[in-house]
């Protein structure tokens, strides 16, 4: 169908620019895709900006002197609208190229069918579906190859929709059919938003609890931890760190939990002060109940009892583990939960123990800040190397941030592709221009205007950058979503309390 046609302006047709009169009664919208015919075959081109033009309002002394001008003349009808275009690419028969040859003024304008644009972009027909290319029908359906070949950022300002959108990307991953090639996701899920894909949901919401499992409690192996990691933990002195240096690795390869530790520590020849702090350090970590002498993964379904596992038992193709961070509100405990987690589930993958995998972080910048020291950021150097190496095992990290500028610039730098929501602070917008390949000045603009649940995507799993509205979630949000909600239901608590204690108390008297 034409929606206008080119027009010769002082800087265009060129093969970067073009502007069209668009038809009386025709609609484009900044950011819309359109065609044209050109010598080099059918290009496409992106909305940029749409202008109205008016020459009876051109001349500014002519408006202001003139009071009755509407009257005078028939100004309406000339009223015209005229869209600026960037060419993106040419298609001829199979082949996508660079625009090298403008197309001609008077040439017509087309929309552009939904087969060409899916295509154009790189969608696939099996690729995971997360929304809709805004002012087109057509699915984004992000190729699951290409989208993972390295890493994803999602990136966005609190509030943009990043959490609703990393849920619609689990769905799309756990409702991939095995022929259709399926990853095993784990997910360290910061503020238990996730659970709830591993509970059974309201009736008339899609159940995902078969291929679900949220881990509750876990207590991580003694033995596969160093001096040095245990002083994550602890506040351990260099001379402590040296010393139990020295007995871990005259314990290599046997069996021990933090309580074993103390008591070999105990029998060591190490000056009394150094080795009574040490002593009085493992014996407070094993009460925590975090650490054991075999590593112990413990799940539980509501209304079920919890179940033990080891790690590479719950990992599977088509099935999601969420590590529900939320309990431990100590930064240390979180920190080394991920910290061994991350690790092994690298080696496991290194190995070829579990299947192609996607690792979701959420609140990425508190596990992998940019400028952190170790200690302030243990797990900060696992995540690098994964993100250097996880390529050649398949093992891909999906960063969820709303500070962009407090990531480390190493994983940016190696996710290929950047999902990126509402943002309106400069200084994450200006980060975000340096560390997202085809962002362009005009589109980071356009960043700050996007309301909830749209969003951009750049990087390989598209062709182009391309805006989308991220589609309905199936799954169960399970959180209280606003505050008008979660006012509501407190109010519903407390008056059900008061009419339950009055209930009890009439009994009793
Ligand atoms: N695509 C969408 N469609 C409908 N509602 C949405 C969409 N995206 C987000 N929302 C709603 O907007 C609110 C905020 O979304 P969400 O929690 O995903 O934001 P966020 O970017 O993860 O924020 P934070 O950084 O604080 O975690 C939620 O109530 C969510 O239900
Ligand atoms: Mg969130």
């Amino acid at each position: 169908m034409d929606i206008g046609k080119v027009i010769s302006t002082q800087i265009g047709p060129s093969p970067t620019f073009f502007a069209f009169a668009i038809s009386k009664g025709k609609r484009v919208s900044k950011d819309q895709f359109i065609r044209v015919n050109t010598e080099e075959g059918t290009m496409i081109a992106m909305v940029n900006n749409v202008i109205k033009t008016n020459r009876y309002y051109a001349n500014p002394e002519t408006v202001v002197e003139t009071d009755n001008l509407e009257q005078l003349f028939q100004v309406d009808e000339w009223e015209f609208l005229i869209a600026e275009a960037t060419p993106l690419g040419v298609i001829s028969g199979s082949l996508v190229s660079r625009p090298t040859v403008p197309p001609s003024p008077g040439d017509m304008v087309e929309i552009i069918s939904s087969d060409v644009l899916s295509d154009f972009l790189g969608f696939e027909d099996v690729g995971l579906n997360i929304g809709s290319v805004v002012h087109h029908d057509v699915s984004s359906k992000i190729g699951m190859g290409k989208t993972f070949q390295k890493h994803l950022a999602i990136l966005a300002m609190s509030g943009a929709g990043k959490s609703y959108l990393t849920s619609v990307l689990m769905e799309e991953l756990l409702n991939r059919k095995k022929e259709d090639g399926r990853v095993s996701v784990v997910v360290f899920d910061t503020h238990g938003e996730y659970i709830g894909f591993a509970e059974k949901p309201p009736k008339g919401i899609k159940d995902f609890s078969k291929n679900v499992d949220a881990v509750t409690k876990l207590r991580i192996p003694v033995p596969e931890l160093s001096a040095r990691e245990i002083s994550i933990f602890t506040t351990l002195t260099h001379v402590q760190v040296a010393e139990l240096s020295k007995v871990i690795r005259d314990l290599k390869g046997s069996s021990y939990d933090f309580k074993d530790l103390s008591e070999e520590v105990a029998q060591r020849s190490i000056p009394p002060k150094t080795k009574n702090a040490l002593i009085r350090w493992l014996l407070d970590l094993h009460v925590t109940g975090l650490f054991s002498a075999k590593e112990d993964i413990i799940t539980k379904r509501p209304g079920e009892i919890e179940e033990h596992h080891r790690l590479v038992d719950l990992i599977k193709p088509g099935k999601m583990i969420v590590f529900d961070l939320s309990k431990h509100i100590q930064k240390r405990v979180r920190d080394l939960i991920v910290l061994w987690l991350s690790r092994e589930l690298f080696r496991l993958r290194r190995f070829g123990e579990i299947s192609p995998l996607v690792m979701f972080v959420e609140e990425a910048h508190n596990f992998i800040p940019s400028g952190a020291s170790h200690m302030d950021a243990p797990t900060k150097g696992v995540f690098q190397t994964i993100a250097r190496e996880g390529r050649k095992f398949l093992c891909s990290l999906v960063v969820v941030s709303q500070r962009p500028i407090r990531l480390s610039t190493t994983v940016l730098s190696q996710c290929n592709t950047h999902i990126i929501m509402r943002i309106t602070n400069p200084y994450d917008l200006n980060h975000i221009g340096q560390s997202s390949e085809g962002v362009t000045g005009n589109t980071l603009k356009s960043l700050t205007t996007l309301q909830v649940g749209e969003a951009l995507i750049v990087g390989e799993a598209v062709r182009y950058p391309v805006f989308i509205r991220v589609r309905e979630r199936e799954s169960w949000e399970k959180r209280a979503s606003n505050m008008e909600r979660q006012a509501k239901e407190f109010e519903e608590l407390m008056a059900k309390s008061s009419n339950e204690i009055r209930q009890a108390k009439d009994a009793f008297l």
